[in-house]
């Protein structure tokens, strides 16, 4: 079989493993980047379109991660003639008792003051007047942050496989899943139906289907899968707009009772508003559980919320969509951004991105992949996703 040698191999082609490549590319390292279906799929956690930027955190190293990602956005954007960001802002209201995956409104405050990003506070009442949202009880408190946005996540899929293209020393292959990684000293060779790879370096980033590439390695990390739902309402009012937002409130039962929203946007069915429950009814074992058709329960949970409290939208969505998620046992979905562990061999060669929510991340955690990959440092201080330790399992 054919051999061809890397600097670095990327597993996994999705919107992060792609900006890692495009900043290997930059560096003039060799990179081949294997994704097992093609490239800008529908089947993984980039799926759906549109993301949520964001820089309300109740973390201070979370808000001080999306301020450092801004610039990143800022470059990617001037490549592409496509708008990636849709600065509509931030909307964050309901029970300010609650804690949820997201956080919590009051900690976020907390921690947008101490880096003095500039957001202002609402009442309910305000939140009605101002956003077109309705039925809020009094108790609900909320806050504004003007840099939120909308992100274009099929253009910046694109612009970065663009980007990657025009570097000389970045291939891609898709249609390539890994089916064996093995170690020849210091090397690793690389098995996929199209080839055998050899290489230094391996950046792992294959997103929700992470364990099928760790298993390889003989590690795996705990994860349950969500088939996240999301519901497109046609505006009734076509001059209803709405900002990003998420409700945090207390579960009912099954209902998990939280969801987010979107603008209008041009890139996604322009004429609706896309509202998703931020919960799940049947978490999966595995990824190929899935079956790509929304949990009927979980939209008419989210049809109900939306009948209640959202002004200017039909009652039942028309579209839907879903998008695969990895959720390890890490508190508020946080990042894992590691090397492999100790016990397999060659584990600082190896570089891995494993679950939490980061599309809004992607530009700059391809500069920190890179980085890692390249020099097995970076500037950037990645100690509190360094959870390997914790969260990586010996097979
Ligand atoms: C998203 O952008 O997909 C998202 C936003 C808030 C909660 C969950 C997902």
């Amino acid at each position: 079989m054919h051999t061809e040698n890397y600097d670095v191999i990327v597993i996994g082609g999705g919107a992060i493993g792609l900006a890692t490549a495009y900043h290997l590319g930059k560096r003039k390292a060799k990179t081949l980047v294997l994704e097992q279906f093609t490239f800008a799929n529908q089947l993984g956690s980039s799926a759906g379109v549109s993301r949520q930027f964001r820089i309300p955190y109740p973390d201070e190293y979370m808000v001080q991660m999306a301020l450092d990602s801004q610039p990143y956005w800022d470059e990617l954007e001037k490549t592409t003639s496509t708008q990636l960001l849709d600065k509509v802002g931030t909307l964050w209201f309901g029970d300010p008792n609650v804690h949820s995956t997201e956080g919590n409104i009051a900690e976020a405050e907390e921690a947008l003051k101490a880096l003095n990003v500039p957001y202002t506070t609402l009442t309910a009442k305000e939140i009605e007047e101002q956003y077109h949202f309705r039925n809020l009880p009094d108790t609900y408190t909320g806050l504004f942050q003007p840099d939120g946005a909308s992100i274009n996540f099929k253009a910046t899929i694109e612009a970065l496989l663009e980007l990657c293209k025009k570097e000389e020393s970045v291939q891609l292959q898709e249609n390539s899943p890994v089916l064996e990684i093995k170690h020849i000293g210091e090397l690793f060779k690389i098995i996929t139906p199209n080839g055998a790879y050899i290489t230094k370096k391996l950046a792992i980033i294959p997103g929700p289907y992470i364990n099928s590439v760790i298993n390889l390695l003989e590690f795996k990390i705990e994860a349950t899968y969500w088939n996240m739902s999301s519901a497109y309402f046609k505006k009734t009012d076509p001059n209803i707009q709405y900002p990003t937002w998420f409700v945090f409130q207390n579960a009912i039962g099954e209902n998990g009772n939280q969801f987010y929203g979107f603008p209008s946007v041009d890139w996604d069915h322009p004429e609706y508003i896309r509202v998703a429950p931020d919960f799940v009814i049947n978490p999966l074992d595995e990824p190929s559980d899935r079956t790509l058709i929304p949990n009927p329960q979980e939209l008419s949970y989210t049809s109900e919320w939306v009948q209640n409290h959202m002004a200017g939208l039909s009652t039942e969505p028309e579209y839907t969509s879903t998008c695969l998620i990895a959720l390890s046992k890490i508190p508020n979905k946080e990042l894992l951004i590691d090397f492999a562990p100790g016990y397999v061999p060659n584990h600082k060669n190896i570089v891995l991105y494993a679950t939490g929510w980061a599309a809004k991340f992607t530009p700059f955690l391809g500069k920190i992949m890179s980085d890692l990959a390249l020099d097995g440092h970076t500037d950037f201080d990645i100690t509190p996703f360094q959870l390997g330790r914790k969260y990586f399992k010996s097979l």
